[in-house]
């Protein structure tokens, strides 16, 4: 084990809760890896005292912060400078505090770009169907139109996905109940719901009328493979899962709080996934 030395850099992520938080494992993992001075730790912060806690790390030597539900919205709220990713998605999700200003970026929408990289996937290749109208269609959609790409946005609640639509211009809406058979129009679905998640209920989507060069990614990481990758395996299709979202999105904080470029790999992948494997 490494010592920290009285000049160490410290970073960490605040949740409300944060314990069933994996970024404190891959972070640190890292800074093992890179023999980095630093550390990396879950910090439980009430909603209440966000805005007055998140001041005083910074102030107290903290080079900065990951943010996790529920606070994305109320860090984007205390920053001094929030960069374009953060001002597309209306969420920060990283905040970099230097020279006595707080700056916040989100990392969803680039993290998500760099998993379908990473697994051979061109993200220019033809339009995406997302599911869902939270902050994590908000991010991914942002970052795919950026790549150039024409976003359909599903939701249940059409309202959400109107809205949604109004701040990704250019983006169209599909009726809930269309999920399904528009999958022929599409060359990437995303799922960006909750739904498949351990403990919630299941994605119901055919596949039936998926085109052979359909892409289908899911955010949800717990399980590791949704019941939704396994049904798109199944048929062939290419998957790709969302815990490697979550270990591109943290390259660039640890980038900025340690100097470092930290690289994903197969062997990052299995320590964090850890017990979900
Ligand atoms: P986040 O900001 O993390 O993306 P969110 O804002 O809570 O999360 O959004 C969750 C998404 O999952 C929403 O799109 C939600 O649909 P609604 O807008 O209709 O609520 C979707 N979702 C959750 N439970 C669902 C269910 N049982 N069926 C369909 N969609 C569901």
């Amino acid at each position: 084990m490494r010592l920290l030395t009285g000049s160490a850099r410290l970073a960490g992520v605040t949740g409300w809760p944060v314990a069933h938080s994996r970024s404190p494992r891959l972070h640190g993992t890292w800074l093992a890896r890179y023999s980095i001075d630093g550390a990396y730790v879950p910090l439980p912060i009430a909603p209440q005292d966000f805005a007055t806690v998140v001041p005083a790390l910074a102030k107290a030597g903290f080079a900065g912060l990951n943010v996790t539900i529920p606070h994305k919205e109320a860090a984007f709220a205390i920053c001094d400078v929030v960069d374009p990713s953060a001002a597309r998605a209306g969420a920060v999700n990283t905040l970099v505090f230097r020279n006595g200003k707080i700056t916040g970026s989100n990392t969803d929408g680039a993290g998500f770009i760099a998993n379908l990289r990473a697994h051979g996937v061109n993200p220019a290749a033809g339009p995406a169907l997302l599911l869902g109208a939270g902050g994590a269609a908000r991010a991914i959609g942002a970052a795919l139109q950026d790549e150039g790409v024409a976003v359909t946005i599903c939701n249940r609640t059409a309202e959400r996905a109107a809205a949604l639509a109004l701040q990704l211009p250019g983006a169209k809406t599909l009726p809930w109940a269309q999920r399904s058979a528009a999958l022929a129009d599409y060359a990437l679905l995303v799922n960006t719901t909750s739904l498949g998640m351990a403990k919630q209920p299941p994605l119901e989507v055919d596949l039936s009328a998926a085109p052979h060069h359909l892409v289908v990614s899911d955010i949800v990481y717990v399980p590791l493979q949704t019941a939704l990758l396994d049904a798109a395996q199944a048929r062939g299709l290419q998957i790709v899962g969302g815990l490697g979202m979550l270990l591109h999105q943290a390259v660039l904080g640890f980038e900025a709080w340690f100097g470092v470029t930290p690289e994903v790999d197969e062997a990052l992948y299995r320590i964090v996934a850890g017990d979900l494997l």
